[in-house]
């Protein structure tokens, strides 16, 4: 059901207006002046305000411009018994959908506000395809696992549920997310999403639900947050193992309630918001940690979804690679093919990066090879050293060797996989490894590894 905003001043207009409108089937709220008008659209969805010109304390001009600068997808009709077409035009330049004026012809009402909600949802279903084009890729993946992933994006995206997406880094985390508001009721509505590792703790509550006007320093004018931005759409809290506790509580209570106040205001405000959220952390272990609240982690979790890592799912590399390669060709690259000898190295590689790291790898051989068929050694180098360490585990490399000999070999392994792990810093690795600086120091100089700055 449309919702329709009625200001005017005088009463017998404000009745007969809402009466009409409300037969025809709209939801309609009426408010006797601007102030009022304005508080109003804080609270409450409204796709439509007729406005008079004429009103007590703060103008209908004045209005106009504050609805458009605040709530832009809103559409005006403006209102005036005394049309002078100067009035009339300038309300249109400011972005009203157009006027009528006093005495009222209900006809001319009726189209009128026909035509502007069209327009809205127009421009609405414009947003939702400009959307629909930023699913960045196709799902791929036919093993098991991705079957029962894509079982449950379909099973829950029509429900309201909230879900959350966990995964190694790279797995496809924010394409299910996209995916799930795509193939929601919700999809012509606003798809926020929020980094909440991104955003320092001091500001990410602001960045949630908004600030009034002069909350904190550096609050110039009032800002709504990203949970009055997604009203009506999907919230995806990305990286939601990293937002700060105090933020944490604000946000179970916005949850459960679907309700909170901006950062300085009094006055409450209600959505509705489907939450998503996805995190490369272990949560339970975070709450063990006391990093993150049991309670917010129980109603984000209602649906879970666990995305395996390519490693896991290695059955899919050639059809991931046969779909990159097929899109990067779309995209007006050449496309390659990767030879035998290369593919069983791929498939040998860990891919700590999973797919991103994949469509990565091959975007740069598309590019920076000359061989139509990749070859096993482009693959190797391309691949870089990464995969010396991945293709070095498991009991073949020692084999024929001492054990004084074997037991070197791996030593020297596992310290040139853990300085590289941690940017080759020093006091880091040794507190991973369990031993001191100085003797990470002799290591390094007995095994004569390389540390990279
Ligand atoms: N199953 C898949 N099929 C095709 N492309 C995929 C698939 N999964 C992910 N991708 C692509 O891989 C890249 C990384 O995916 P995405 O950003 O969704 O991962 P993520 O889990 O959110 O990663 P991070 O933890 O680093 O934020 C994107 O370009 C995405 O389109
Ligand atoms: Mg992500």
């Amino acid at each position: 059901m449309n919702s329709i905003l009625i200001i005017d001043d005088e009463p017998s207009i404000r009745t007969i207006l809402q009466e009409i409108l409300k037969d025809e089937g709209y939801e309609v709220h009426t408010a006797a002046d601007g102030f009022e008008g304005l508080h109003l659209l804080k609270t409450t969805k409204v796709e439509l305000v007729l406005l008079d010109i004429w009103l007590p304390r703060m103008g209908g001009i004045d209005v106009l411009k504050e609805i458009k600068k605040e709530f832009s997808e809103i559409e005006v009709i403006v209102i005036s018994g005394h049309a002078n077409v100067d009035i009339a035009v300038n309300a249109i330049k400011i972005g009203a959908f157009d006027f009528i004026e006093k005495p009222l012809d209900m006809d001319r009402v009726l189209n009128l506000t026909r035509n502007a909600l069209q327009f809205e949802k127009l421009k609405q279903e414009n947003k939702s395809l400009k959307s629909k084009l930023m699913l960045e890729d196709n799902m791929i993946g036919a093993t098991e696992e991705m079957d029962k992933v894509n079982r449950i994006i379909e099973q829950s995206a029509s429900s309201d549920s909230r879900v959350m997406i966990t995964g190694e880094n790279g797995t496809g985390k924010e394409l299910v997310a996209r995916k799930i508001h795509l193939l929601s009721q919700r999809k012509n509505k606003a798809f926020i999403e929020v980094n909440c590792a991104a955003i320092p703790d001091n500001l990410i509550e602001s960045e949630l639900f908004g600030h009034e006007k002069g909350a904190f320093t550096g609050a110039s004018s009032l800002r709504k947050g990203k949970f009055e931005a997604a009203d009506g759409g999907t919230l995806f809290l990305d990286e939601v193992a990293d937002m700060s506790l105090s933020a944490q509580a604000k946000v179970l209570r916005a949850v459960q309630e679907m309700q909170f106040e901006r950062i300085g205001g009094e006055k409450t405000i209600h959505v509705n918001v489907r939450i998503l959220a996805a995190t490369n952390k272990n949560i339970p272990e975070e709450i063990e940690k006391s990093n993150f609240r049991e309670d917010l982690y129980f109603r984000l979790n209602v649906i879970p979804i666990k995305l395996p890592s390519l490693k896991e799912r290695k059955e899919d590399l050639k059809e991931l690679i046969r779909y990159f390669m097929e899109k990067f060709k779309k995209e007006g690259t050449e496309s390659k093919s990767i030879s035998k000898d290369g593919m069983k190295i791929l498939s040998k590689y860990s891919w700590p990066g999973n797919i991103r790291e994949l469509k990565n790898f091959l975007e740069r051989v598309n590019i920076m090879c000359n061989e139509q068929e990749i070859s096993e050694e482009s693959v190797r180098s391309y691949l870089g050293e990464k995969i010396h360490s991945s293709e070095s585990s498991g009991l073949n490399d020692f084999k024929n060797l001492k054990l004084n000999e074997a037991k070197d070999k791996f030593e020297k392994q596992l310290l040139v996989y853990y300085l590289k792990e941690n940017g080759y810093n020093i006091s880091k690795t040794a507190q991973v490894l369990g031993i001191y600086p100085s003797n990470l120091h002799s290591k390094i100089k007995k095994f004569d590894i390389a540390v990279k700055k």
